[in-house]
């Protein structure tokens, strides 16, 4: 893999290269987090995932001029290091080929991608759908083609399919949503809760409540997760209808708790799932000290998030002040880092 200091790839991306750059685009995307469902979601259960907006991926796409044959150069600027990589994962080049046909470039495609991704990668945080999308945006921007989201929907998700292996979608749609979303079979759903950084700041019902996400500092490969479970699942078919059936009523009574508001009893439909989730072995025991950690220190209901196998774990909190004493009893546990993601009337204003 070759890389280059940030500064250099993005001043080649960002500057006029002097052979006529045409036109720069711009897209951007955020992280999410699954509260119910990952896993059985692969197997026709719904799941609900929010949008985390502080973790941004932001890409800027700039065509270069020129009669050559196509060259498409990928720069990824990443949290993790000051570095870029200026070599596209499969994902990402299988979504430039996709992009050509879907929006009918003719022209050749001639373009500098720079991806800057603040979404840390293998934290079931959607960092690869993330990237993915904002670069769709970017691109469609610079070719100046208008894509609706059914169409990003589909090159992020068939750039998601080569990196996860079979990705249900939710990734694909819940890295563009404003509020809590409820994903079944590829249709999302986007529920009327508020959360920071949409336009809806007040809910019916009121979900009054504080989502602290803890990072166990582990990565944890999604593709990996999912065959796991698809190899226990061929093994023994009732072990997987039963998962799939069980998440089904949590996912679907835990929908209804946060239309109506009911933030306990959302919590203990939480921490069912992660037991389902520990019980097929996508948890680590670093995660479930994390959950405990969290429970103990007053959480109506914690679990792992995402694909699992190392990754987040995620604990409902009340207010900001119960969100603080989850903060310090997972870090203790061993959470690297944490962020809280504010609800209800929490989201509009510091309380
Ligand atoms: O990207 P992750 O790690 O949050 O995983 C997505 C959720 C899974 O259900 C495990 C996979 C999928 O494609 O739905």
């Amino acid at each position: 893999m070759s890389t280059e200091p940030v500064t250099v790839v993005a001043r080649r991306v960002l500057d006029d290269r002097g052979d006529g750059a045409v036109r720069l685009g711009a897209g951007r995307a955020h992280g999410k987090a699954i509260l119910l469902g990952e896993h059985a979601v692969v197997y026709g259960a719904p799941a609900l995932a929010v949008p985390v907006p502080q973790l941004t991926a932001v890409a800027k796409a700039r065509r270069v001029g020129g009669d050559g044959p196509d060259e498409i150069s990928f720069a990824i600027a990443g949290l993790e290091s000051p570095e870029v990589t200026s070599l596209p994962t499969d994902g990402l080049q299988h979504l430039v080929t996709e992009f050509r046909q879907r929006a009918a470039v003719t022209d050749p495609m001639r373009v500098d991608v720079l991806v800057d991704c603040a979404i840390p990668q293998g934290r079931g945080l959607g960092s690869s759908a993330a990237c993915a999308r904002a670069a769709v945006l970017a691109l469609a921007d610079a070719f100046d083609r208008r894509l609706d989201a059914g169409t990003v929907f589909d090159l992020v998700q068939a750039s998601e399919n080569v990196a996860h292996g079979r990705a249900s979608g939710i990734d694909a749609l819940a890295t563009g949503a404003t509020a809590p979303l409820i994903f079944r079979n590829g249709v999302g759903r986007e529920l009327p809760v508020a959360m920071a950084g949409s336009a809806r700041l007040s809910d019916p019902a009121g979900f009054d409540a504080v989502l602290v996400i803890a990072d166990s500092g582990v990565s944890g490969s999604t593709r990996d997760a999912v065959e796991l479970l698809r190899g226990a699942f061929e093994r023994s078919p009732r072990t997987r209808d039963e998962f799939v059936s069980r998440v089904t009523s949590l996912t679907e009574a835990a929908a209804h708790d946060l239309l109506q508001g009911r933030v306990a009893e959302f919590g203990a439909r939480l921490t069912e799932n992660h037991r389902l989730l520990r019980d097929v072995g996508v948890s680590t025991d670093r995660i479930d000290r994390m959950v405990d950690a969290a429970l103990a220190a007053g959480s109506p209901g914690a679990k792992i998030s995402g694909g699992g196998l190392g990754g987040c774990m995620i604990a409902l909190a009340g207010d900001r002040r119960e969100s603080a004493a989850v903060v310090r009893g997972v870090r203790q546990a061993g959470a690297v880092r944490t962020w809280v993601v504010p609800m209800g009337r929490f989201a509009g204003h510091d309380d």
